[in-house]
């Protein structure tokens, strides 16, 4: 024992002052900086250093605080980005180019990087990319695509002038507005926000797929586990012991009551002094398990004999989808050429940083919850069901969320809190482990799709069909919604006038397929792009020039008949990537004659996404308010979880108000106080919360020239408690002292909803499904290793119609980040239930995957959406997939069919292609 570990206690100097901690023997550096010493700016993301996002510097050194006891920081200088950020001057830098670049989106990786890019930047002063991606190559971001993270650190050391700020106007490039706590470590994620004293949740949950269960003597467990206050199981649930997100399919139990359908399904939870249960071992927990057969597969799922799952879903189809329009087979009995195939896709992990974690108390007789999620409204009203309480006793406060991507838009701990809070009245803390997250929470969903497509002798489209098959695992979540939206999006952004597509939901003993990005298009565009290079390829058409000519467009009808007038956005699109098309082409072509060994190829695809829900009620709601003394305050419900909208909906809000954004003060999600925005999915939040906040600003407008009697084009300036309207040539100043604030203290308040005009669908499926629909066209080069079968992307290209780009480096970011998950699932990503449940087996790209991105920004204005612009958030991901495979195939003639292409695949598909 030296000094510094005397008496159980271990010093050092924590960001330049003395500590002593009281740890127990081995106890993670990072749980002792966080829990012990409050440095909650050291996130943890797996607890297994395969994240990065606990980076530390010991003595200098970047290390994973995760991984290294906290005795081993004896006598040690510990720097965390809470001290960098203040006091070193490399973190200063980082502050600022971080912000400027949109390096940080979610921010909850960020910490991690810039702990590493400190270290970077004092060793070498002026790091090119090649440095930084070898920095940073510890540490994951599921958000950014890395891209602006490299240029955010080169810039730092470069130490040269940063992107210019725009004004803050609608169409102008500024920071997140609430960008600066992400960059300084101060952001409160889920696990960051439970007070000191809460109590600690662990769920059971079952270790086999399927299987009946019994509880043992909990009366008994709970006596020889002394420190544990509450056993929860279905018996504790007040009210309906099930969730769900469809109405009709609403059939997760927040407990199992006697059967499990998936690894991972929770039977109990056990509820205790944090220090019993960090030494709580669940193997003690007493269930008996009687295993019963497992059906991982649809295959196996809608084989005769098979068990069903659940009542009432004969063969274990729990729903379909269908649009049908002409007569596709006729269409394809008559087409000059025809292409056919069968496409296979896995689950795919969500792989957000931060595991779903937040806490519940009691505050009087109301539950009031703080965890992270994309859909405060829609928790609040699973709980209202769940614990039987009526909305006013629910509270929601969101906390910052580190990434969702769809998957936090469903229910997770937050039952498992609330009834532990009604049930002990204490606050109750959980946060999932990695294993946890990725066991238990929803994934892409696995598709098996056959598609036929035929075209006539000048390559126009001329008949198409498609099955697709989805494995939705246990329960519904947004199984339904999935099935619905295939259909109607597998023909993607082109005129066919014989369609025919089917869908079907089918429930297996894995776990839960529910919302990630795109809903199920990424998967049927896998299908429908290959296809049409396969057609392109067959008629001897230039691919590019095949999908421009077959690209929708004003007045003509989609497959679901709809009929846009304006906003047509594909072929703009499709266009703007010829340039890059013929030259990447030439550089194809000039690599392959001078090399045998790799072949270089470039490959295209296009893609489409209705923005909001389908065919049904997609409302938000804004509130804004003046204040007497001046301030306009914008309550903006819809939930940032790194994608931007607490910076684009306060531009929208304050364009139409007229003053600038940064004049704006923003109220945070929170169900006392903010109005239902909906939830962050389906790319809706620019468009139509965007929306509510445009009526609202007009609204709030309409009333301050109201009170001086000023016309439509006067212009509104904010000052300590006046404002001052200019009327052509008069001022008018306003003493807002003359009016009386209502309850919450506004003299002037607003309320205003959008909800976007859609119709429903027909038996098939004929309808208008959506207001608006935003478009994309991706360009990739790839190089594939011959004798490894590994594919490298070398270059993107990536155009995106997004209406008006109301602040283009966050559509650059969407770009980015959607086109490295895009990449991931192409490439690596592959979640196989029960094997690789943690991000040491299931991969997703790293800094040194991403190649530069080139993103070009098209803006063919939508009359509904807010200024023209459109949703981008699920868009730009789904041709991604489809142009590597595209590009694959153009490197080597070799068709990828079963998705991620791994060395092992491509390497079979080069064998049946030729190679040897
Ligand atoms: Fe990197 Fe979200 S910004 S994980």
């Amino acid at each position: 024992m030296n000094r510094h570990t005397a008496l159980g206690l271990t010093a050092f100097h924590l960001n330049g002052r003395a500590v002593e901690v009281a740890a127990d023997p081995g106890e993670r550096l990072s749980h002792a900086l966080r829990e012990r010493l409050g440095a909650r700016d050291v996130k943890v993301g797996c607890n297994a250093g395969d994240c990065g996002a606990c980076t530390v510097l010991v003595d200098g050194a970047p290390v994973c605080a995760c991984l290294m006891p906290v005795q081993q920081a004896a006598g040690a200088t510990v720097e965390t980005l809470a001290g960098l950020a203040r006091t070193d001057p490399h973190g200063e830098r980082l502050v600022s180019s971080f912000q400027a670049h949109q390096a940080a989106q979610c921010g909850i990786c960020t910490p991690g990087m810039m702990v590493s890019a400190v270290a970077l930047l004092r060793m070498v002063a002026a790091p090119d990319a090649a440095q930084v991606q070898d920095a940073l190559g510890g540490v994951l971001c599921r958000c950014t695509g890395y891209r602006k993270i490299i240029d955010a650190v080169v810039d730092a050391g470069a130490g040269g002038a940063l992107p210019a700020e725009g004004s803050g106007d609608v169409g102008t490039a500024i920071r997140r507005l609430d960008g600066l706590p992400k960059v300084t470590g101060t952001e409160a994620f889920g696990d960051d926000v439970a007070p000191a004293d809460a109590l600690v949740l662990r769920v059971i949950r079952s270790p086999h797929a399927h299987a009946g269960f019994t509880l043992g003597d909990l009366d008994a467990f709970r006596a020889a586990h002394p420190g544990i206050v509450a056993v929860l199981t279905a018996a504790d649930v007040p009210g309906l012991n099930a969730f769900g997100v469809i109405p009709g399919f609403i059939d997760q139990p927040v407990f199992a009551v006697d059967r499990v359908l998936f690894r991972g399904d929770a039977v109990a939870a056990v509820v205790g002094e944090a220090q019993a249960m960090a030494r709580f071992d669940p193997a003690d927990f007493p269930v008996t398990w009687q295993v019963r057969d497992a059906v991982m597969e649809v295959e196996a799922a809608l084989a005769d004999g098979a068990p069903q799952l659940h009542p009432g879903r004969a063969n274990n189809i729990m729903c379909g989808g269908n649009v049908a329009c002409g007569d596709a087979e006729a269409a394809l009995g008559r087409a000059a050429v025809t292409v056919e195939g069968r496409f296979d896709t896995s689950f795919v992990e969500h792989a957000y940083i931060e595991p779903e974690a937040g806490f519940a108390t009691m505050e009087g007789d109301r539950v009031v919850v703080q965890a992270c999620t994309q859909a405060p409204v829609m928790d609040q009203d699973a709980l209202m069901q769940i614990l039987a309480l009526p909305r006013e006793r629910i509270r929601i406060v969101p906390t910052a969320v580190g990434g969702g991507f769809g998957s936090k838009i469903d229910l997770s701990l937050q039952p498992f809190l609330a009834i532990a809070a009604m049930k002990t009245g204490r606050a109750v803390r959980m946060t999932y482990e990695r294993v946890e997250t990725m066991q238990s929470t929803t994934k892409r969903h696995p598709a098996s799709i056959t598609m036929r497509i035929g075209a006539d002798p000048d390559g126009r489209l001329c008949g198409m069909t498609f099955d697709g098959d989805f494995n939705t695992g246990a329960y519904a979540s947004w199984g339904p919604t999935v099935a619905n939206r295939v259909p109607i999006h597998a023909s993607g952004p082109y005129r066919v006038a014989d369609y025919r597509a089917t869908s079907r939901a089918v429930n297996t003993t894995c776990v839960p397929a529910g919302a990630f990005r795109g809903f199920g298009v990424p998967q049927s565009a896998v299908a429908q792009e290959s296809l049409f290079d396969d057609l392109a390829d067959t008629l001897g058409m230039d691919p590019l020039e095949f999908r421009i000519l077959n690209a929708l467009d004003n007045g003509v009808p989609t497959v679901c008949g709809q009929v846009f007038a304006q906003g047509v956005g594909i072929k703009p699109c499709l266009e703007a990537l010829r340039p890059a098309w013929a030259a990447a082409q030439a550089d194809c072509a000039a690599f392959n004659a001078a090399n045998s060994a790799s072949r270089r190829g470039v490959g295209l695809a296009a893609g489409w996404y209705g923005c909001g829900n389908t065919s049904m009620p997609n409302p938000s709601t804004i509130r804004a308010g003046l204040r007497a003394d001046g301030a306009v305050v914008l309550h903006q419900g819809a939930m940032d979880i790194g994608q931007g909208s607490n910076t684009v909906i306060p531009q929208i809000f304050a364009r139409a108000f007229g003053v600038p954004v940064h004049q704006v003060d923003l109220v945070g999600a929170d169900t006392d106080v903010t109005p239902d925005a909906g939830k962050t999915s389906a790319s809706r939040q620019t468009f139509v919360t965007g929306n509510a906040a445009r009526l609202a600003g007009e609204a709030l407008r309409r009333e301050v020239l109201s009170l001086v009697n000023a016309g439509p084009d006067a212009t509104i300036a904010l000052g300590p408690g006046a404002i001052t309207v200019t009327d052509g040539a008069r001022d008018f100043a306003f003493d807002l002292a003359r009016l009386t604030p209502n309850a919450a203290g506004y003299v002037l308040e607003v309320v205003e909803t959008y909800d976007p005009p859609t119709k429903p669908l027909d038996s098939n499926g004929q309808g208008e499904p959506y207001a608006q629909y935003g478009y994309a066209a991706h360009l990739v080069v790839v190089e594939v290793d011959l004798a490894l079968g590994r594919v490298r992307p070398l270059r993107f290209v990536a155009a995106h119609d997004v209406g008006q780009a109301i602040n283009p480096l966050l559509v650059e970011g969407q770009v980015h980040g959607g086109i490295a998950q895009g990449m991931g699932m192409a490439l690596m990503e592959e979640y196989i239930p029960h094997r690789t449940e943690n991000l040491h087996d299931y991969l997703i790209p790293t800094i040194g995957d991403v190649p530069p991105i080139e993103t070009l920004i098209v803006e063919v204005p939508d009359a509904h959406g807010p200024y023209g612009a459109k949703g981008l958030g699920e868009h730009v991901l789904i041709p991604t997939a489809p142009a590597i495979l595209n590009a694959i195939k153009r490197a080597t003639g070799a068709r990828i069919r079963r998705l991620p292409a791994t060395p092992a695949r491509v390497r079979a598909a080069l064998k049946e292609a030729g190679h040897a």
